[in-house]
């Protein structure tokens, strides 16, 4: 799949690779059955790799909301050459979809923003829309460095944060400051389950 083309810093573009996507759709499928026949909405969706790695593992619908009309456009050329159909709202979602769609998906996945010192915070913004929109189970990304806060944050909204797996990200040089051309960084893949 076609990926970010010139990556917007301040929106913190970085694509999931395909090996830590396939793994997160597959665990989602295999251990929770979370996404065939499901609805998924996948926040920050951009070139769209989660949300079409969904419909590849047989979700019945699946939405992407992204900001950014560049990577729109890279989705919708994704899901031309692969012939599969997902829908894509451009939209800020911390904007757009506050008291909209709320429990209308059974499953969110997403990859947000991590937060750099201008959007402290972004994910766990990400994170309340998400589990608004969803019925019963996101999943997401998050610094294992935030992993106390974010699952208590979780459990004050009212869902239960399991860590399924450890996981070490590349994160491209966002800076000209920055030294190296990437850095490992620790990354929680959480699943949370919203209390009924
Ligand atoms: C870390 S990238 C993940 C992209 C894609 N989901 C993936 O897994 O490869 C975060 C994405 O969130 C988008 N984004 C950032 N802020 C946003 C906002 N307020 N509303 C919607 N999308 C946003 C960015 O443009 C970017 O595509």
């Amino acid at each position: 799949m076609d990926v970010f083309e010139k990556p917007k810093i301040l929106l913190e573009q970085y694509a999931t690779s395909a090996h830590i996507a396939s793994h997160m759709l597959y665990t989602a499928q295999s251990q929770f059955n979370d996404i065939e026949g499901k609805s998924i909405a996948d926040l920050g969706s951009g070139c769209g790799i989660l949300s079409l790695g969904a419909k590849m593992l047989g979700a019945e619908y699946v939405v992407g909301f992204e900001i950014d009309s560049d990577a729109v456009n890279i989705q919708y050329r994704n899901c031309t050459d692969i012939e599969l159909f997902v829908e894509i709202v451009q939209c800020d979602i911390l904007q757009y979809l506050p008291g909209k769609f709320e429990k209308c998906f059974d499953t969110v996945i997403m990859n947000p923003p991590f937060g750099t010192k201008k959007n402290a915070g972004i994910d766990m913004k990400f994170l309340e829309v998400a589990m608004r929109l969803s019925s019963n189970a996101v999943y997401s990304l998050h610094k294992s460095s935030t992993r106390d806060y974010v699952l208590s944050k979780a459990a004050q909204l009212g869902a239960e944060g399991r860590v399924i797996a450890e996981l070490r990200y590349d994160l491209p040089k966002a800076y000209k400051f920055h030294k190296k051309a990437s850095v490992d960084i620790q990354v929680d893949f959480i699943r949370f389950e919203l209390k009924r």
